[in-house]
């Protein structure tokens, strides 16, 4: 039973109740079993495996190397500990961009092999055909617009979108346009306040920000950052609501301490052995 008190999974038209009655959508993303449980248990509605998990525990320098199986792999760790919270796979960079049959044949994966009920990609341009093709196959779509991180090059880095009319007006018509392709949902990441006020007004569907204000009908964060467990600086739009990365990192270093005092293992840690066995074990020893 998850924070919620509700077992039933969520469907689609659980989101499009959230955002007419005003009621946050809670999205996390995350990448294994233990961590997807974790987000059931909390109660949240959504949960992503984003391929920031190039970053998070692949070590990659960004989110362009991940491979589907890569994702795969994760997706389906996380699928085996979810039973309410509705789960968004990812598509990685270079896996859909180059044809709708090739958009769709990875979409279909994620749903068949990792049990995704939705599929994400990035951007606005070709990928609203993209996203229309998927859509047509039967398969829910989240298009993600503002900062794209598979395009973080042609974008110049990690920095906040449509900071001006014409660039908020482009992302704004990004989301319109893929709305119109039949995407079920749209991330906006890193854009002014005023232009998810904006866009929400505009758009049917819900919107979910990560860096993107308080007006978006939902919320999303990675897991890494919202716990404390990535080294070095976040982005601006990141609350810490953990310093996972702290506690574990006194949490190792005393059992390497006590491993090289010998206060660890103690007797409690081990396994008994009858005396009288211990004996005879000597004795077979010792007529050898
Ligand atoms: O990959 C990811 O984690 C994402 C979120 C930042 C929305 O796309």
């Amino acid at each position: 039973m998850s924070a919620q008190g509700a077992a039933r999974p969520l469907a689609l038209g659980d989101l499009a109740t959230k955002k007419d009655a005003r009621d946050p959508i809670v999205m996390v993303t995350a990448y294994d079993h233990p961590s997807a449980q974790i987000a059931e248990q909390a109660g949240v509605d959504m949960v992503l495996v984003g391929d920031s998990a190039a970053m998070t525990v692949l070590g990659y320098p960004s989110t362009v190397p991940v491979t589907i199986d890569e994702m795969l792999m994760l997706t389906k760790a996380v699928r085996r500990g979810l039973s309410r919270a509705l789960l968004v796979g990812d598509l990685p960079f270079g896996s859909y961009e180059a044809s709708d049959s090739l958009a769709v044949q990875t979409a279909q994966r994620f749903v068949k092999e990792a049990g995704c009920d939705l599929v994400k990609i990035e951007r606005g341009g070709t990928t609203v055909e993209r996203a229309r093709a998927i859509a047509a196959a039967g398969i829910p779509v989240v298009g993600h617009v503002g900062l794209t991180p598979q395009s973080v090059t042609a974008l110049g880095g990690y920095r906040a979108q449509g900071r001006t009319a014409e660039a908020a007006l482009a992302v704004i018509d990004d989301a319109l346009a893929l709305q119109e392709a039949g995407c079920a949902l749209i991330v906006v990441e890193a854009v002014p306040s005023e232009v998810t006020a904006l866009l929400v007004e505009r758009l049917r569907i819900p919107v979910i920000g990560i860096g993107a204000g308080a007006d978006a009908d939902g919320q999303v964060l990675v897991w890494h950052d919202l716990l404390g467990i990535y080294d070095g600086p976040a982005a601006k739009f990141v609350k810490r609501y953990a310093d996972v990365r702290a506690a574990s990192l006194a949490g190792v270093a005393e059992y390497a301490r006590e491993v090289r005092s010998g206060a660890y293992p103690a007797p409690e840690h081990g396994y008994g052995m009858p005396a009288d066995e211990v004996e005879k074990l000597k004795e077979l020893l010792a007529g050898r």
